[in-house]
């Protein structure tokens, strides 16, 4: 496995992977890698011939530097991790290859957005494209893999591949989890262990949700009732948001039809989590 730390360098191996006719798989990741961002990898080495994995901690998709300078990072680990899943090529640039000069150009959403982390991330979405569009040109992969875990992420670059023409395909990979229902997430080292014991009532709360929705007796204001309630009793966490939303659009909803995501996200002492399940209503 080759570990490349700069743009020249990375555009150098993508120049011969291209001129071989070879297929990329490219996984994005921040790093401190567990079983979800290694299923990505998995799925894109199935598919590819050869894997990128891109280990960059975005500056630019913090919009606290607290949370920042807690995320958590484990550079030896990555490298073992990616080595073991036979992973061509781990990019691992400094901020400064990625960031030589402060931006002159910020992007913008249009949509999806005004909606779940949005709400209490605002900038976090752009500084998500500004950095995906960068590593997309570098990296020009053939497919790119993003997990449903984070199912807003995912729709945004469904949306910046369509509307800025990024010639690749976007794979949506199933969110991995704990044996307990945790969803996988590098910030759970940040739960003391009382939290964490509480933390799988989140996907508990979700699941009852799809319940009920799939019954079709509740109402989209119950049913948002049910997981708040379940979360406030059985948890220390602090509600950010409950939502059930139209997927991928993230629109407002009167009725429970169609394709819908109900998501939310929880406040812990430390760490933030979210949880979603797309599900289809009739
Ligand atoms: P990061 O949080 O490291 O996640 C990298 C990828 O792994 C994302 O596509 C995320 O959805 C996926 N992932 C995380 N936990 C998962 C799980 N339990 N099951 C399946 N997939 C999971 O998301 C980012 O980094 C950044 O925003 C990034 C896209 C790299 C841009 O900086």
């Amino acid at each position: 496995m080759q570990i490349i730390r700069t743009v020249e360098d990375m555009r150098c191996f993508v120049k011969t992977a291209k001129k071989n006719e070879k297929t990329i798989g490219f996984v994005p990741t921040m790093g401190y890698l567990h079983e979800g961002h290694v299923s990505l990898m998995t799925h894109a080495k199935e598919e590819n011939d050869c894997v990128v994995v891109c280990v960059f901690v975005n500056p630019l998709q913090f919009n606290d530097t607290k949370d920042l300078d807690v995320y958590p990072r484990d550079e030896t680990h990555d490298v073992t991790v990616c080595k073991n899943i036979g992973v061509d090529v781990l990019f691992m640039p400094p901020v400064s290859e990625i960031y030589p000069q402060a931006m002159g150009i910020t992007m913008t959403l249009q949509k999806r957005i005004g909606v779940l982390c949005d709400r209490t991330r605002p900038g976090h979405f752009s500084g998500v494209l500004t950095v995906l569009s960068k590593l997309f040109h570098i990296t020009e992969p053939t497919r790119v893999y993003f997990g449903l875990k984070d199912a807003q992420q995912v729709a945004v670059v469904d949306l910046l591949i369509q509307d800025l023409h990024f010639d690749t395909i976007l794979r949506r990979i199933e969110t991995v989890r704990e044996a307990d229902g945790l969803a996988k997430s590098s910030r759970n080292v940040n739960l003391t262990p009382e939290e964490r014991t509480m933390a799988p009532t989140i996907y508990c709360a979700l699941k009852e949700a799809v319940q009920q929705m799939k019954q079709g007796i509740k109402t989209k204001q119950e049913v948002m009732q049910l997981v708040e309630t379940k979360i406030e009793v059985e948890t220390t966490g602090t509600i950010d948001y409950i939502e059930i939303l139209s997927y991928p659009e993230l629109e407002e909803v009167s009725e429970l039809k169609g394709t819908l995501i109900v998501a939310c996200a929880v406040n812990f002492s430390k760490a933030r989590l979210i949880d979603n399940i797309i599900m289809t209503c009739n």
